[in-house]
């Protein structure tokens, strides 16, 4: 059983996008998923309230409220003994020892980022805020960085790929802005179960990102190529 966690504090950059569109696309290939929503505000609850019975099953846990006296957080976030795959969406600005508690059991962490100036600052702080608290708890989790809502051929895209490249945590994927996701949001789904032709550069990030989390390799598609495709394993 492998746990995603979905972090950034910064609001707004797609941790609730990422999360929905993944544990998507691995329900959609066969694999037990469970989507736990660690944010108050329950997007990702409510994706998965109007997600039709025709899409493949998910698991939803709705973790955002406060745990009652006498109960973990452990037992809180409990999942169906088959899931294979965790998808965990969490909210901005979250606490310090709530982020701790969610590292402890990850095994693997994805950074939203979009490129405007504004969230890259943003973002890079809380990327060096990551890694510290990591080294300190004595973690060595795989993180990657999506990024998210690209125009590509903009400066500000090309301008984030330089910056990237000085920073220790690689870029995996990146996701276009495209309407393809507010659907795919209105409609309980995955961009991926949308199965709309216009979406296959898409399709090609979402492979890219699954050969990242399941190879643990940095994915082809940097070089513009498309990655093999993986076998999902338990
Ligand atoms: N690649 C994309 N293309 C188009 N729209 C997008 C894309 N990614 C996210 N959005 C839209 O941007 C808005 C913010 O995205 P999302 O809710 O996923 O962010 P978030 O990080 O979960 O926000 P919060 O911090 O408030 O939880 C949403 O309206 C979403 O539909
Ligand atoms: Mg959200």
């Amino acid at each position: 059983m492998k746990k995603l966690l979905i972090l950034n504090s910064k609001g707004g950059c797609g941790k609730t996008t990422i999360a929905t569109n993944l544990a998507g696309y691995y329900a959609s290939s066969g694999t037990h998923t469970a989507l736990i929503d660690q944010d108050p505000q329950g997007s990702s609850r409510r994706w998965l309230e109007l997600r039709p019975e025709r899409f493949s099953d998910i698991h939803g846990v709705f973790a955002g409220k406060p745990t009652q006296a006498g109960v973990t957080r452990a037992f809180a976030m409990r999942v169906p003994g088959e899931t294979q795959r965790i998808v965990i969406d969490t909210p901005a600005s979250m606490k310090r020892l709530d982020m701790m508690d969610l590292l402890r059991s990850a095994s693997a962490v994805i950074v939203p980022l979009l490129p405007s100036a504004i969230d890259r600052h943003v973002t890079l702080d809380f990327l060096k805020e990551l890694t510290t608290l990591c080294r300190q708890m004595g973690l060595d989790i795989p993180m990657g960085i999506v990024a998210n809502r690209v125009r590509l051929n903009t400066r500000s895209f090309k301008h984030l790929k330089e910056i990237l490249e000085h920073v220790e945590i690689p870029l995996v994927a990146y996701l276009r802005d495209t309407q393809g996701y507010v659907h795919a949001a209105e409609e309980g789904c995955s961009i991926v179960e949308l199965k709309d032709p216009a979406m296959k550069k898409e399709m090609m990030q979402w492979s890219a990102l699954i050969y990242w989390l399941e190879t643990g390799k940095i994915p082809p598609h940097v070089q513009q190529r498309e990655p093999a495709p993986v076998k999902l394993q338990a």
